[in-house]
């Protein structure tokens, strides 16, 4: 039974990068709702940015700090609609599966082949701790796929704007 205010957000999820956070803060500004990117709240509660707490502290430890803010979050979601981006590898642990599906919030997969994925990280130069090269990454993700699509609705990204696949999310969840 979804709770009170949760049909009014959206969670985003799905590999690195499947475009997330711009396609989120896109959706967002189209409904009028606030957005969040998980990580970021990750990255202000433990002082550090993503790659210092995989180096320092390593990855168990940032999961244990992911579930913490994902429930943090949850917890507020009574204060208004939200769009939120979550990490590529939040949705690939059962137990957020489960708490999000528990919340009755939309969760929304975006999906695209490995390879353009990888070729939009490589473009984008951020430093992600988890990608090494094209091959690991491809194993990587398809290790993960199956976790994906537990995901309300799959939208392939491919070959599409931004506002594009904002549109498609706003019109999977009756808004568009
Ligand atoms: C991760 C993806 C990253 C970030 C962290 C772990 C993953 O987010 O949460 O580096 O496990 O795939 P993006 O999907 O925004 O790159």
């Amino acid at each position: 039974m979804p709770q009170a205010g949760s049909s009014r957000a959206v969670f985003l999820v799905g590999f690195m990068g499947a475009g997330k956070t711009s396609v989120g803060s896109s959706l967002a500004r189209r409904l009028g709702w606030s957005f969040e990117d998980l990580d970021d709240r990750i990255q202000s509660r433990a002082g550090r940015s993503v790659p210092e707490i995989f180096r320092d502290l390593g990855e168990a430890e940032f999961r244990r700090l992911e579930d913490a803010a994902l429930r943090e979050l949850l917890a507020e979601l009574g204060a208004g609609p939200r769009v939120v981006a979550l990490g590529g590898g939040a949705f690939a642990q059962p137990e957020n599966v489960a708490l999000l599906g528990s919340a009755g919030v939309h969760m929304i997969f975006l999906d695209a082949p490995a390879a353009e994925l990888f070729r939009r990280c490589e473009q984008e130069q951020r430093e992600r701790p988890l990608l090494r090269d094209a091959e690991q990454f491809r194993e990587l993700y398809e290790q993960r796929r199956s976790s994906y699509l537990k995901a309300s609705c799959r939208i392939d990204t491919a070959c599409k704007s931004i506002d594009e696949v904002a549109a498609e999310v706003a019109c999977s969840i009756g808004l568009g």
